[in-house]
């Protein structure tokens, strides 16, 4: 029976494997729900190290360990999937999967968790319960947590805590970022097609024009959130596209707009989305056009309960490797696991710095020159394995 610092020294004597992981990944990137290689490799590491692995989705893999006896269980998340973009990093162990690349750091959440499972299972005896592993497929697309959970990864056992970890490139490499409540926002998107009455452009009256009441529908809404919510409650509603039209002399039959709204609180969110509803179907609807409306809801807001919270940084405190931790304000980008706290409410997102000007690791996520500084990987790990310690050593 070893204690935390014993599973942190262990940790760090294993950097160069998260390391060689996380490059091995980064080489063979593959776009959501496509991810069959990187699952086949996570398949084979949890095996090689005694780990039971179910995998309930095409793509993706749960692995579980229990500890010495029984307890409580913890789920800890990494998403795997890369994104269609052609990098432009120059790394040596750049993508050879032409056009698909790691640009949000799902590589280096993978490699960091295999890693944490190897060193909790070769550790059972030195905690109770079950530590759950979630490689989920397809965060990109905002499908693959549902999809996991539908398959019943939250069932038997089911969790007590859940615990993602996103690397961070706007924070210095190694540093822990949490945020209490409410940490990233819901994700909506909204469709408008406005159908008016087409003909030539020198006789309007003779006309439904769909483009004017376009532009009163877009003006009206990009107003509607600075004077019906709270300036203090966070919310964006952009519009993003507009459409119509071929030819200065006709007025066209249709107009559509698009965008987004994101939330980073339920109730407001539901209420903008009644709001908008009603804006784009009675505006058109005053210069005499139809409106369709589709309004889809992706991820929800990613809400950290402040308890755990409270609990990880006790956890970290600790562990005593960690240098620095941060607590940052919420952003307003999206993440399907929010969908794992929606079930589990006990739980956290954490974001791990990755940045580091002397390497150039200073490009934001998404970005073709994405880099991050690997050095940052062992806290990762480690936040994975003294979280999980901690808690089911009875907090
Ligand atoms: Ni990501």
């Amino acid at each position: 029976m070893k204690n935390l610092s014993d599973l942190m020294n262990e940790v760090f004597t294993l950097k160069d494997e998260i390391i060689s992981l996380r490059r091995d990944i980064h080489e063979h990137p593959e776009l959501s729900f496509k991810e069959f290689r990187t699952t086949e490799l996570i398949v084979d590491y949890l095996k090689s190290h005694g780990i039971e692995v179910s995998r309930p989705t095409p793509t993706g893999a749960v692995g579980l360990i229990k500890g010495n006896g029984e307890g409580k269980t913890i789920a800890l998340r990494a998403d795997i999937d890369a994104l269609p973009i052609k990098e432009e990093t120059n790394l040596p162990f750049a993508s050879k999967n032409e056009g698909v690349m790691h640009a949000c750091g799902h590589d280096a959440h993978t490699a960091m968790l295999l890693v944490a499972a190897r060193v909790l299972s070769e550790n059972r005896d030195s905690f109770k319960g079950t530590v759950k592993l979630l490689f989920q497929p397809a965060e990109e697309k905002a499908g693959g947590a549902v999809q996991l959970i539908e398959a019943g990864a939250l069932q038997n056992p089911r969790p007590d805590a859940v615990m993602g970890i996103h690397v961070w490139p706007y924070s210095e490499a190694g540093s822990i970022g949490y945020t209490r409540g409410p940490a990233m926002a819901s994700s909506d998107f909204f469709n408008v097609k406005i159908i008016g009455k087409g003909g030539h452009g020198a006789y309007p009256h003779n006309t439904i024009d769909p483009v004017n009441a376009l532009v009163h529908t877009v003006s009206a809404l990009n107003s509607l959130v600075g004077r019906t919510v709270n300036p203090l409650d966070s919310i964006v509603l952009s519009v993003t596209t507009i459409h119509a039209g071929t030819a200065g002399n006709i007025v066209p039959e249709e107009a559509t707009f698009g965008g987004t709204v994101r939330a980073l609180n339920e109730d407001t969110r539901t209420r903008i989305e009644k709001l908008f509803k009603e804006i784009a179907s009675k505006i058109p609807e005053s210069f005499g056009a139809k409106s369709e409306i589709e309004y889809k809801r992706t991820t929800r807001v990613v809400y950290n309960s402040p308890e755990f919270i409270d609990f990880m940084l006790e956890a970290v405190k600790e562990a005593g490797v960690f240098k620095k931790l941060e607590e940052l304000p919420p952003t307003m980008g999206s993440e399907d696991f929010s969908f794992y706290l929606e079930e589990i409410k006990y739980g956290g997102f954490i974001r791990l710095g990755v940045k580091n000007e002397k390497i150039g690791a200073v490009y934001g996520l998404h970005s073709p020159k994405f880099i991050i500084d690997e050095d940052a990987l062992p806290y990762g790990t480690a936040l994975h394995v003294a979280v999980s310690y901690k808690f089911l050593n009875g907090e």
